[in-house]
């Protein structure tokens, strides 16, 4: 039996006030709807329909799906419009069944959707629906039963009576509605509700009165059914995410020192016995090896850090990769493409891009390392700049292996500085040096013997 999916995600999301639609925002790092989507590819529907209308092309470009299919729904007439026009990328040949979700809510998981399809089938149904139970049901979709306990209709917050909104049994908007049903239980929507909408709900009521086979899978899990609606209901959701994922590194054997604020992404990967300090946040596919050492505030996105490396105070690091323990910080910017082979130490001031530094290669103090390739246990001083750039391109900088640079040195680029060079301090390196050499460029030291006191009195000072 086969699936086809709709996801409906057309609407504004005018509780968020927000000028980006409401499925654009952002939830653990990616696009709300983008989960939503990969929660309902695990049913491996053919096709998946996104029925996009506000801000149509950024949601598209946000699915990152490449199989899904798009149906644009403009003006926005309600859920039940947009699964019409959903349902018009479906194959009119296609007789499984439907399968319906709102993009709104990411937290519902592959394994509860699946469960929800095997009870549909189980059942025989031709329509089934997930409901919940919740003590304060506010302003969902309220479950009407029959005195026989079988689902009559769902009746919207809005449109209920009080009684209804006693209702502690809510519709939280996954569907599954065999085809041919669906497609004829749509024609006959009509907008005569409080919100002068097409409700997809009212399929419910429809499909009971041709006497098909009506079931609400009442699901034990309400929390995965929390729709956004609101930012503080987005922000909930991040703060909730974010200590599923904190409860799992920490199981893993990962210390969190102050897991309130670990702001850890799903997709990282961290080893066992590494130790997060307080207010770091691991951004996107990180992956740290044993036993590494954070000691707090530090911003990662998409860094390799190998085993046993202490990451101090205060860095900042984006799309590179630091070998074993290396120690970085406090205060280090290591921008992308920064690439330390392992046993390197980067201190503090030091700003690293497009540098790959060969294994136990030291920057401790104060330099700026650009477009730069530095081989293995050269020691670049304090102050040592990489001048890269003459305002219309980017020079590579070569620096060879066991090289002492001294202090306050500037390499000019192009350039290249071989193995076993000596530069002295305060040198403007502006040609290729061969190897073992001493390199200098020092002005000669002046001396004015008493110039100090003539100076002072000058000011009228003694
Ligand atoms: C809907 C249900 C309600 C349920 C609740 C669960 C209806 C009428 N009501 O209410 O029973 O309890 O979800 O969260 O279905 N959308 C479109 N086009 C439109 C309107 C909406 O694509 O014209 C999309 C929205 O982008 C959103 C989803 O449908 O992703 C749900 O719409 P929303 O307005 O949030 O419905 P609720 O009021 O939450
Ligand atoms: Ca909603």
């Amino acid at each position: 039996m086969s699936v086809a999916a709709i996801i409906l995600a057309a609407g504004k999301g005018t509780r968020m006030r927000s000028k980006r639609a409401k499925v654009l925002h952002e939830l653990g790092g990616e696009p709300m709807i983008a989960r939503a989507i990969r929660a309902v590819a695990a049913l491996e529907p053919e096709p998946i329909v996104i029925v996009v209308g506000h801000q149509a092309r950024e949601v598209e470009a946000a699915v990152g799906f490449s199989k899904a299919r798009f149906a644009l729904q403009e003006p926005q007439r309600g859920t039940g419009d947009a699964a019409r026009c959903g349902l018009s990328q479906v194959p009119a040949s296609f007789t499984g069944d439907v399968f319906i979700a709102y993009g709104d809510m990411p937290a519902i998981t592959p394994v509860t959707l699946r469960a929800f399809l095997d009870a549909h089938r189980k059942r025989g149904a031709k329509l089934s629906f997930i409901s919940i139970i919740l003590d304060d049901p506010a302003a969902y979709g309220r479950v009407i039963r029959d005195g026989g306990g079988e689902v009559e209709k769902i009746v919207e917050f809005r449109d209920a009576s009080p009684a209804e909104r006693a209702i502690k049994e809510i519709n939280t908007g996954f569907y599954l509605v065999d085809a041919a049903i669906l497609r004829s239980a749509l024609a006959e929507l009509k907008p005569g509700n409080a919100q002068d909408e097409y409700y997809l709900t009212d399929i419910v009521a429809i499909a009971r009165a041709r006497n098909a086979k009506v079931e609400a899978w009442v699901a034990a899990n309400p929390a995965q059914f929390a729709g956004i609606n609101s930012r503080e209901e987005l922000a909930n959701m991040e703060t909730e995410i974010r200590a599923a994922v904190n409860r799992r590194l920490m199981q893993s054997g990962v210390t969190l020192v102050d897991p309130p604020t670990a702001y850890i992404s799903e997709q990282a990967e961290i080893a066992p016995d590494c130790v997060i300090g307080p207010n770091v946040q691991i951004i996107g596919t990180c992956k740290l090896g044993e036993g590494v050492r954070i000691d707090g505030t530090a911003w990662l996105s998409n860094v390799t850090i190998g085993p046993r490396c202490h990451l101090k105070l205060g860095v900042r690091a984006e799309d590179c990769s630091i070998g074993e323990e290396s120690e970085i910080g406090p205060f280090a910017n290591l921008r992308a493409g920064t690439e330390l082979a392992g046993h390197n130490r980067i201190g503090n001031f030091v700003e690293t891009k497009k540098a790959r530094l060969g294994r136990g290669t030291k920057a401790s103090h104060l330099s700026y390392l650009g477009d730069a390739t530095i081989g293995a246990d050269t020691n670049i001083g304090c102050g040592v700049i990489t001048v890269n750039y003459d305002g219309y391109d980017k020079h590579q900088t070569v620096i060879g292996d066991r090289c002492m640079v001294g202090c306050d040195t500037q390499m000019v680029a192009p350039v290249k500085v071989g193995n076993d060079v000596f530069v002295a301090s305060g040198t403007t390196i502006v040609r290729d040096v061969s190897d073992g050499s001493l390199v200098l460029s020092h002005h000669p030291q002046r001396e004015k013997a008493g110039w100090m006191a003539t100076w002072r009195k000058r000011h009228g000072q003694r």
